[in-house]
């Protein structure tokens, strides 16, 4: 749901993202990486690994998780927990795709 202080921007088109892959955007001033799966989900998550700042829009996709290219730690695309313990979350973000392939993301 969006609140009162959250804004939908719009990010780029589909065919912007890589499938399979993480690309890494400045939305404002926050850094967010953005992935497009093989199936054809795309998420939003925080750009950088809570663990040692690992830019994780270069990590790998295992299923719905993204993989940590330092350390692989692995995050869940949709609450952005951990598999490790004592790891902190990261943020992810409301993201949607429109008809005509714009992508947007709620921040
Ligand atoms: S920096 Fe991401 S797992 Fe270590």
């Amino acid at each position: 749901m969006q609140t009162s202080t959250q804004t939908r921007l719009a990010l780029c088109q589909i065919d912007d993202l890589p499938v399979g892959l993480g690309r890494s955007f400045e939305v404002g001033e926050t850094p967010i990486a953005v992935f497009r799966t093989r199936a054809g989900k795309v998420f939003a998550t925080d750009a950088f690994c809570p663990h040692k700042g690992g830019p994780l829009a270069d990590g790998m996709l295992a299923g719905d998780q993204v993989v940590c290219p330092y350390h692989a730690f692995r995050f869940d695309s949709q609450t952005g927990e951990c598999d490790q313990a004592n790891v902190c979350a990261i943020a992810t973000y409301p993201i949607d795709v429109a008809a005509d392939g714009g992508v947007f993301i709620t921040v």
